[in-house]
Order: structure tokens, then sequence, then C-alpha cells
């Protein structure tokens, strides 16, 4: 399975059977070197939460693509006016789908959808445990750092993708203690140095990683492959 970092909170994963994309934020993503274009052949596309930064270009994609995009049950019900095919979940909600099993996991954080005719409710953000070709990966979505991500060592995260950025979530150090909750193999940070607001060294944060978590910079359209 091939994960591919497209800048932000953007990743694209490519495994023999599946293609998805979460947060799929490419055009007007300062970090993405990429073209929206590119992105046609997708399976399923994973959305956190409303905010134009990860919501991204879900339409787009979703039209061109026939995508199923999997977000909570509100965005799935205002993405449904653009005839996009939709699953809804909600926090805490585990569904197998063809390609393996999915929960969705709570975010501290909003989910505003704005609009040109202001913001439209989106309701709870949320985080994603996605099991690809038998590799667990979470994705934590815009996220303070929570006391429930403790629940999540019991899922055996092979790669946790966590925002650093601070100001809308996480800083480095309180993505350590997620780290030291979530117990991953492996840990990406995300949602940085996008925006002049979210400034920071991701060094600072992998130096500061326990011993037996491997922490990976991904730079922005960096493709790594995960295997078991
Ligand atoms: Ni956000
Ligand atoms: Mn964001």
């Amino acid at each position: 399975m091939k994960l591919k970092y497209l800048g932000h909170s953007a990743f694209y994963i490519d495994s023999a059977n599946v293609k998805m994309l979460i947060d799929p934020f490419i055009t007007g993503n300062p970090t993405s070197g990429e073209h929206v274009d590119h992105y046609y052949n997708i399976d399923y596309i994973f959305v956190t939460h409303g905010h134009g930064d990860h919501l991204g270009d879900t339409v787009s994609i979703g039209k061109k693509s026939g995508a199923t995009v999997v977000t909570n049950f509100e965005i799935a019900n205002y993405l449904s006016q653009f005839q996009l095919n939709c699953h809804g979940m909600h926090i805490g909600g585990r569904h197998k789908f063809d390609f393996g099993t999915v929960k969705m996991t709570p975010a501290l954080h909003g989910s505003g959808i704005q609009t040109d005719h202001g913001m439209i409710y989106g309701g709870n953000p949320a985080g994603f445990v996605i099991e690809v070709d038998g590799v667990k990966i979470y994705h934590a979505g815009d996220t303070g750092l929570t006391m429930d991500m403790q629940l999540l060592a019991r899922e055996n995260i092979d790669n946790a993708l966590l925002p650093i950025g601070g100001n809308f979530t996480m800083d480095s150090e309180d993505a350590q203690i997620a780290v030291e909750f979530i117990k991953p193999k492996m840990v990406v940070p995300m949602h940085y140095n996008t925006f002049e607001i979210i400034t920071v060294n991701p060094e600072d944060f992998v130096a500061g990683l326990p011993e037996n978590v491997s922490g990976r910079i991904m730079k922005s359209g960096e493709t790594i492959e995960i295997s078991l």
C-alpha cells in the first residue's frame, strides 16, 4: 500500500484494490504541487470536517470519479445536492467497506461549511481509522489533544497522521503526548507550514518522540510504501 502526501492534511492511498483520498485540499493549497485533474480514478474520498482546507476538491473529484465520499452525516447530507455518492457515518461508528473497516473517531474542532451564502452547519469534526490491505491508518483530522486518544491504543495503529501546526490544532508538544496515548508504530506530521500562522519545524516534533515510534516527515508530493 502506497501513501502519498499532498501537503496540509491531504493524502492519497494507492493499494492494489482501492484508491482513496483523505481531505483532498489540492486547488488553492500552497504546499501542493499537484493538479486536481490528476485524481480522476478514485474510489473513496474521506472528509474529516467541513472546513475548506479539508473539504477541498471533494465535489469536483467526487463528480468526475464517482467516488464514494465518507464523511459525517451532516456533510454527507450537504454534499448530496451535488449528486455525489455519499456514505454518512458518525463518531464512534465502525463500518465494513469492501476494502476493509473504517471507524470514525472524535476530534475537538469545528466543522462549519463555508459557502457563498454564509456558514452551514457541518456536524461534528472527526478523524478516521482506516484499514487497507491489513494496514491501519489513523488520520486525526483537525483536533486538539484529547483524552479520547488513549482509546486508540487499543486499535493497534500502524501509521498515525497527526496535526502539529498549532493555533487551529495540536502543536508539536501536544502531538507528542497524543503519540504517547495512541502508541502507533509510525507517525507522520501534517497540518503545518501551509500558512504562516501554522509555521513549525517538524524536526522538533520528531526529535521528541518515544524511541519505539518512528517519526516520518513527508515532503509534499512524496510517496512511501507501507506494508505489514
Ligand atoms: Ni479545520
Ligand atoms: Mn484545517
